[in-house]
């Protein structure tokens, strides 16, 4: 996309080609700031747009004087590709101003103080906040049967995140032939092309149906008791989506039942793949990327890209896909568990299982937001012996260990956390080099090499393993301990 940039008398104006085109923006702003073109010299518009008839013509903004260069920090770039997702009319002049000071105050970003920096930061959280809502509410409605069976959902975001948050529907519903219509753009998935278009009304999208049904099951297994905090799902769940959530009103009848569910949950046996996981697994395996796996990625979205090829060790083989870690890009502390686990495997998610709700209700108790950490594993896909229709947790060896250990070390790279706290044996020994004595270490920091404090404490799933009830709440009051420890280290 490369975005016109035309003259008009003392006016430049820049063409984009969509709302959210940020390669455009960046493309035309990096030859603006690089001409030293002032920020109220430019007038920022969209393809289509009517403005663009009174300046259809004009002369096009020459290349950059030789050997000038524009010094722009990831950071930067990575965040404003998220803002350029806002639904502020001005924000791409914002954003073109904000460059420009940085070219003259290059730690600005550091200024949270700073008129330009807060409303960057409000915007960034706006857009984030409005993509994780898409990804939470969008419902689908099936139509048609066989081979003509397609799935359609309307949603209505307050950002222009339909492009942005299109590839996170492709990984999630790969098996699915689906399309999702918003007033502004829509993104619809053939099974093996994504295509985004224009804008739909509410009526292009069908009425409700038997999917209906299907949701207010999917919502009752993805329910999570042992998590249940009624305020917080409330703020996280606001009431306006609730007319379009056909799950809505199981919400009481689940508040009341949620103890009881907590417990049948962690006595639930692990279950094998789902059928559609065949489908995520012939695309993610393709083995087109196998080369990029070398290069160091320079994100934690193409890092997590590049692990869904991972073929370091052959563990992927029977793997459904390989679980990422999940939390956010500045996140001062790191939690590294061994590997993702039967439903981990399934979800694609780190610490969703039974270890991961005793995680999070240990983590609770400590008033410890895990959103706020980076939650991850030393060996990214499940290991697993196959009995019966169960697979039982297989132990990954040092080799396995090893290989993966590319992945972590970049995912830290990425983060630069301030504490990263090994959950056990094998995310030790990934995170030192080394095995080391856990039972010994444990409740100490030892530091790296490269100066990362590492905090030493045993695995999650080790609680759920004790049988004698007095011991178990002996050593989860130590796990306690040991997450109140670590959030007093990392200033949390
Ligand atoms: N155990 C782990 O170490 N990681 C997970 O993600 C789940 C269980």
């Amino acid at each position: 996309m490369i975005a016109a940039v035309l003259r008009k008398s003392a006016l430049r104006i820049v063409r984009l080609s969509s709302e959210a085109d940020f390669q455009g923006w960046r493309d035309a702003a990096r030859r603006l700031a690089l001409n030293d073109v002032a920020p109220g010299e430019i007038l920022w518009t969209i393809s289509g747009n009517e403005t663009d008839d009174l300046f259809a013509a004009g002369e096009s903004l020459r290349e950059p004087p030789k050997g000038k260069e524009l010094k722009v920090s990831r950071e930067f770039v990575e965040r404003a590709a998220v803002v350029i997702c806002h639904s502020d009319p001005d924000r791409f002049g914002f954003l073109y101003r904000l460059l420009c000071r940085l070219g003259r105050e290059p730690h600005l970003l550091k200024i949270h103080a700073d008129a330009d920096v807060r409303r960057f930061e409000q915007m960034e959280r706006a857009v984030r906040r409005d993509i994780h809502k898409m990804r939470a509410f969008v419902r689908f409605t099936r139509m048609g049967d066989g081979d003509g069976e397609r799935f359609i959902a309307w949603f209505e975001p307050q950002h222009f995140i339909v492009e942005r948050n299109a590839p996170f529907f492709v990984r999630r519903f790969t098996g699915m032939r689906w399309t999702i219509l918003t007033p502004h753009a829509s993104a619809d998935w053939d099974g093996e092309r994504l295509a985004l278009g224009p804008g739909a009304r509410r009526s292009d999208a069908p009425a409700e149906d038997a999917t209906v049904e299907l949701w207010r099951t999917y919502f009752r297994s993805i329910f999570n008791p042992a998590r249940l905090k009624v305020k917080a799902m409330q703020a996280e769940m606001p009431k306006k989506y609730w007319r379009n959530l056909p799950e809505a009103s199981l919400i009481p009848e689940m508040i009341r039942n949620a103890d009881k569910a907590a417990e049948e949950m962690i006595a639930k046996a692990p279950t094998k793949s789902a059928p559609h996981h065949a489908a995520v697994r012939a695309r993610h395996w393709s083995g087109e990327a196998e080369a990029e796996q070398s290069q160091e990625a320079g994100t934690l979205a193409e890092l997590r890209r590049q692990v869904d090829q991972c073929r370091r060790c052959p563990l992927w083989r029977d793997a459904t896909q390989a679980v990422f870690g999940e939390g956010p890009e500045n996140a001062t502390v790191v939690f590294v568990g061994e590997q993702p686990g039967d439903q981990e495997d399934l979800a694609g998610k780190p610490f969703v299982g039974p270890a991961g709700k005793m995680f999070d209700a240990v983590l609770d108790d400590a008033d410890f937001d895990r959103r706020k950490t980076y939650v991850t594993n030393a060996v990214k896909h499940f290991k697993f012996e196959p009995r019966g229709r169960k697979r039982i947790h297989s132990k990954p060896n040092a080799g396995e260990i090893q290989a993966c250990r590319w992945w972590l070390g970049n995912e830290l790279k990425l983060i630069r956390p301030e504490l990263a706290v090994a959950l056990g044996a094998t995310a030790a020994q990934s995170l030192l080099g080394k095995a080391v004595p856990v039972t010994k270490l444990r409740g100490t920091t030892v530091e790296r090499e490269d100066g990362l404090r590492v905090f030493i404490t045993v695995h999650p799933s080790y609680l759920l393993r004790i049988p004698d009830e007095a011991a178990r709440q002996a050593e989860r009051g130590r796990f306690l301990d040991d997450m109140k420890k670590v959030k007093k280290l990392a200033g949390m």
